[in-house]
């Protein structure tokens, strides 16, 4: 892909995923809401392959993570004790001209508005991120609490009753995908950063001594795990946090970045977070958060390895991942989402050749009803062949079944793979044997 087309490949995906039901703005009737989305009918299949992907590698095929699913209000102490409330913060300056506010760290010195032009600025100050809410129904009897800023903070609340009512044991894991909310200055880029978001947690509890063990552990795994599901490589890298900007409990952190048109991003950050989170939360709620191993009676307040990523993120860099223009001579071309298939939103599209022919139709149908046993398909009938193959490359269905006068004669049907556009003659009872 050349420069001019990698410039221009967020707008390309951002409009793609408009125009074929993956993300719309929210609220667009209204003329949207900064930083909030929906996920439309292909998103949505998607999103929630790309979790069930996650949680089959870190919960599923393991025997040492278990899940949980949190409630995203908690007590408001939670967020004083986490140190969200004081330190949750970005830095804003605002243009004094046209008012646009940004974080400090996108406007270098001298540099203009890039609003209106202007280069006066107010002198930057701080700014919580996370959004407030109340909770209660009596006026005056109303409690302040808070939309969780990150989503781990409910594992941490949830670790002693994990280890009440399981038989985990330390060296063990807590997962979760949730949603994570933050009053974000600058939301942008489609979702990548947004104010309503998902992230997917691991918090792994280690012995103290095991603590670098584990740590290099999951860097590697996590790595792995996006190995798996980028088909561009070379755009995968490892960002270590510089010794001076760790917060103080940590001893090390590393990012692990994909290279999007805009440059290298945060795609999720492995962290060291110690004992810090544990000792916080026993303090501030007067709670024993400490572990007793079983095995020699020995008791300390555990170390976490945390694993923290962003869902839309990853959504989004995979489609900018998989987006291909290909020119297909003769003065055609296509537009092909080659999505890792086990995230692409449907596995198979079934074509009945003419919508007015029963037999066909019927026989479509129950090749439909057959394979959305165990397959997400989709139904067209709906104009040509070729176009309904353009669509389907679209929104990345890693192959389109077309049923036609052949298959009423000797039941095969034509199966025709979205990458190398190649089709083939499969027998009907072939099929399921064909797809997996
Ligand atoms: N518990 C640690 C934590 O929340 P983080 O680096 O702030 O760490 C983890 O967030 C991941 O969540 C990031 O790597 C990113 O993928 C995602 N994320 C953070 N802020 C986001 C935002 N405003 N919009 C979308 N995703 C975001």
């Amino acid at each position: 892909m050349s420069d001019t087309q990698k410039n221009d490949l967020l707008e390309k995906v951002t409009a793609l995923a408009k125009r074929r039901g993956i993300v719309y703005p929210n609220s667009e009737i209204y003329g949207g809401i900064g930083g909030f989305y929906d996920y439309g009918p292909v998103g949505v299949e998607m999103k929630n392959n790309l979790k069930r992907y996650w949680w089959k590698e870190m919960v599923d095929k393991r025997e040492d993570v278990v899940g949980i699913d949190g409630a995203i209000i908690t007590h408001p102490k939670v967020w004083e004790a986490s140190g969200h409330i004081q330190n949750f913060t970005d830095e804003v300056i605002e243009c004094k001209k046209c008012h646009q506010r940004f974080r400090t760290e996108e406007i270098a010195d001298g540099q203009k508005c890039p609003n209106c032009g202007s280069q006066e600025f107010t002198e930057p100050r701080s700014y919580n991120i996370l959004f407030e809410t109340e909770v209660g129904v009596l006026e005056n009897a109303k409690t302040k609490a808070y939309l969780r800023g990150e989503a781990c903070q409910t594992i941490y609340l949830d670790f002693k009753n994990v280890v009440d009512s399981t038989r985990m044991q330390i060296p063990f894991g807590i997962a979760q995908i949730g949603k994570a909310f933050r009053n974000e200055i600058t939301p942008g880029r489609l979702t990548f950063r947004s104010r309503e978001f998902e992230q997917w947690d691991m918090q792994f509890f280690v012995h103290p001594n095991d603590m670098e063990k584990w740590f290099e552990y999951w860097k590697e795994k996590r790595m792995d795990f996006y190995k798996s599901l980028y088909r561009k490589q070379e755009n995968l890298r490892f960002k270590q946090h510089p010794k001076d900007k760790l917060v103080f409990y940590a001893k090390d952190a590393y990012d692990i970045e994909y290279k999007t048109p805009w440059g290298w991003a945060e795609n999720e950050g492995i962290h060291w977070r110690g004992d810090y989170d544990l000792t916080q939360h026993s303090k501030f709620s007067g709670k024993d958060l400490s572990y007793t191993d079983p095995r020699n009676g020995e008791k300390y307040i555990p170390w976490i390895v945390e694993t923290s990523g962003g869902v839309d993120r990853t959504l989004l860099m995979l489609l900018l991942d998989a987006y291909e223009e290909e020119d297909l001579g003769e003065g055609k071309s296509r537009t092909v989402l080659k999505v890792h298939p086990d995230i692409a939103g449907y596995k198979v599209a079934i074509f009945p050749l003419v919508s007015n022919k029963e037999e066909i139709v019927n026989k479509a149908r129950s090749i439909f009803e057959l394979l959305s046993e165990n397959i997400k398909v989709v139904w067209d009938d709906r104009g040509n062949i070729g176009k309904r193959y353009r669509y389907q490359d679209e929104i990345g269905t890693p192959y389109c079944i077309t049923v036609d006068y052949e298959t009423l004669e000797n039941d095969t049907v034509t199966v025709r793979d979205r990458d190398t556009m190649e089709q083939e003659r499969v027998k009907i009872v072939d099929l399921d044997e064909y797809l997996s």
